[in-house]
Formats: C-alpha cells, sequence, structure tokens
C-alpha cells in the first residue's frame, strides 16, 4: 500500500477525550459496575464500512468572524465531501491510511491532497475520532469524495473533516457526543486552515451556528423557523484565496466604534436568523465593517460583485469565509438565476476572473451516514 499509515496515540486536544484518558485505567475498564466506565470500553465496529457526507458551509456571514456559520447544500448533493471509512486488518491497530482520494467534477484536484494521514483534513480528523472513541484494536482506510474546490471560502477542509469523523464515528456504533464530533474536526480544521469553528461546527451539526467560546467549548446552534425562505447565491471565481493569506491580511487592532458595529450587526443576525427576518439577515450580513473591507480588496472584482448582487436584489451579500466565493442571500429561489448572473458577470467585467454560481439552501442535517456494509 502506497498510503501511509498514522496512529492516534498523538496527544488530546478534546475535554473529553483527556478526561477519559486519565481517568481510565485497564483494569476499571473490566468493572461492570460502572455506567461511565462502559462507556469508556472500546466500541466494537458496528459496521464493515461507513459513508458519510458533509455539506459546505459560509462562514463568518459577513460580521460573525470566526463566530457564526451555516451550512448550505444544492438538491443534487454535489457541494460538499463524501467520505467512506472501512475496516482495514491489514494496517497496524490504531491506525488510519488515506486509500484514495478522488474529485470527479474537478480531477486535477485530488493529485494535490496529501495521502499522508497527517496532512490530509480527513485524515487528522479521522485519526482524532478513532482517539475519542478509544478505538485502540482496529485501523480504518480512508476513501475521500472531494466535491468542493479547496480554497474557495466554501468549507472545503471542513467538509472533509466532518465527514471523516462521522463516518467513524458510525463505524464504531455513533458512540461520539456532538461536541466530541466537532472537536474531532476542529483539530483538523487547526492543523489546515487555523483554529476556528465556524465551518467545521455547522458541518456537522447543520443549519446556523454560534460558536459562543473554546475554553469551555460552546457552541449555540440557532434554530430558524422552518418557514424562512433562504436561498444563497454563491459565487466562485476562478481565483484561490487560502485562508492562511486571508487571515495574516486582517487588522491588528479595532477601535471600540467599529467593535461597537459590528457587535450590534452580529447581534441583529442572531435574532435575525431566529426570527426567521430574511431581511434582517441580508442587511447584517451585509455589513461587516471590520473584515470584509480588508479582504475584498485582494479579491479582484469582489466590490463590484456585491454591488452587482445588492442591485439584482439580493436581500445582503458578502464574502463566504476567507473568500473568494462571495456569496449572496435571497428570499425566493426564482431570484436565483439571475441574481447569479449579475455576479458572475460583474466578476468578469470587474475583475477578470471567470466564474461559477451555485444557488444553495440551508442545510439542515450538517454530516450524514449516506451508507454502510454490514461486518
Ligand atoms: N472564519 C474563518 C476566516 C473561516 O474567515 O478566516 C475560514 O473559512
Amino acid at each position: 500500500m502506497a498510503a501511509a499509515a498514522a496512529t492516534s496515540s498523538f496527544p488530546s486536544t478534546t475535554p473529553r477525550a483527556r478526561a477519559r484518558t486519565s481517568s481510565c485505567s485497564v483494569q476499571s475498564l473490566a468493572s461492570p459496575r460502572s455506567a461511565a466506565l462502559r462507556v469508556n470500553a472500546e466500541p466494537a465496529p458496528a459496521f464493515q464500512s461507513v459513508t458519510a457526507f458533509a455539506p459546505a458551509t459560509v462562514a463568518n456571514l459577513g460580521p460573525g468572524f470566526d463566530f457564526l456559520g451555516c451550512a448550505v447544500a444544492d438538491a443534487s448533493l454535489s457541494l460538499g465531501d463524501t467520505v467512506t471509512a472501512t475496516l482495514d486488518p491489514t494496517l497496524p491497530p490504531a491506525t488510519v491510511s488515506i486509500a484514495s482520494v478522488t474529485s470527479p467534477s474537478r480531477p486535477h484536484l485530488a493529485a494535490r491532497l496529501s495521502k499522508d494521514p497527517l496532512r490530509n483534513c480527513a485524515g487528522v480528523a479521522a485519526l482524532a475520532a478513532l482517539r475519542a472513541l478509544g478505538v485502540r484494536s482496529h485501523a480504518v482506510a480512508i476513501h475521500l469524495t472531494k466535491g468542493l474546490p479547496l480554497g474557495s471560502g466554501l468549507g472545503s477542509s471542513a467538509a472533509s473533516a466532518a465527514a471523516a469523523a462521522k463516518a467513524v464515528d458510525a463505524l464504531f456504533g455513533s458512540r461520539l457526543a456532538r461536541d466530541d464530533l466537532v472537536l474531532a474536526g476542529l483539530e483538523s480544521e487547526k492543523a489546515v486552515s487555523g483554529f476556528h469553528a465556524d465551518n467545521i461546527a455547522p458541518a456537522i451539526l447543520g443549519g446556523f451556528v454560534l460558536v459562543r467560546s473554546y475554553d469551555p467549548f460552546h457552541l449555540v446552534p440557532l434554530a430558524s423557523p422552518p418557514g424562512l425562505r433562504l436561498h444563497f447565491v454563491l459565487v466562485t471565481p476562478d481565483f484561490e484565496a487560502p485562508t492562511s493569506k486571508m487571515r495574516a491580511a486582517l487588522p491588528k487592532e479595532v477601535a471600540v466604534q467599529q467593535h461597537v458595529r459590528n457587535s450590534s450587526q452580529a447581534a441583529a443576525l442572531v435574532a435575525a436568523v431566529l426570527q426567521g427576518d430574511a431581511g434582517l439577515i441580508g442587511a447584517a450580513m451585509s455589513s461587516d465593517g471590520i473584515v470584509e473591507p480588508t479582504r475584498a480588496p485582494l479579491i479582484p472584482g469582489m466590490a463590484a460583485v456585491k454591488a452587482a448582487a445588492l442591485r439584482a436584489g439580493a436581500l445582503g451579500c458578502t464574502i463566504s469565509g476567507a473568500g473568494p466565493t462571495a456569496v449572496a442571500v435571497i428570499d425566493g429561489e426564482e431570484q436565483g438565476e439571475e441574481v447569479a448572473r449579475r455576479m458572475v458577470d460583474a466578476f468578469w467585467s470587474a475583475g477578470k476572473l471567470k466564474a461559477t454560481a451555485t444557488v444553495a439552501q440551508l442545510d439542515r442535517q450538517g454530516a450524514r451516514v449516506i451508507a454502510t456494509s454490514a461486518l
């Protein structure tokens, strides 16, 4: 096998995993009396293999830099990544290998992704999930199918990590708590694109998610009313904006007035999501005065694209994640084609960039198992 296998024994960063490691000895695991200790026993595999899908995500949503995000999907589930995790007895126990990486819609992309599990988003998350589960006797081979482009601002790394964590957890009986799954994915995000959970949390949970704090880790899912009419026009130019470069461009200091203005917009955005007020979601999303103004000039044509979206009737527009994708929100899918066309045209006329557009919906489900094969 060409792919390297990596062990899950490197130090844990998840609070629950730390608690497990420090609180259970081999002797204590044998005790039948304590429910807590039974939970810590090594889980048996539940399937021979599991395939999971995780959706694209829009992080920041304007003023929610590093603490707000939502999951989005189109009807054909092409906006997301898929991971199959398979038990592999030929590998050393407690290890992961990346058996294959494919990208049917962008064949050149697969060759750019490492098959070293410690340098691959899916591999890092799979290892973290194995460790959080306490798996010591089994090893897992990962097949990753990329549906998302790299460095596009659509949470490509988080989608791979979320699908991997979900597939590995399901392979061993879906034992991880919600936060443990997110923390497994966050370990991958930390290694690859930076320590922020505004992609990985919605990729796992679905819907809108607020990351309230990291220590203690506290996620607040934001339940929008089921009747909320909200569509996302995602326009991705032929231009890469690596998250690390876009983070390096951020201002080092923020004036109190800017802080007040952005905080009020972010608070309005949260209220709008909870109330199902699409107009206010758009207005607040469009009003980031700190991050968007420093990043937009680095994406050719972005300011013109935003103006074109708003002129075409979008409720709001900003940069999706670290970019370069522009995201506009609309409240009727029928508008989507026209708003998308104007945004694509603006990327070309103002930025000389070709762009592709997708109209997506809020994905309320997040990472999910889509296929299993029995032991
Ligand atoms: N919040 C992160 C950033 C998201 O804007 O850098 C990266 O996708």
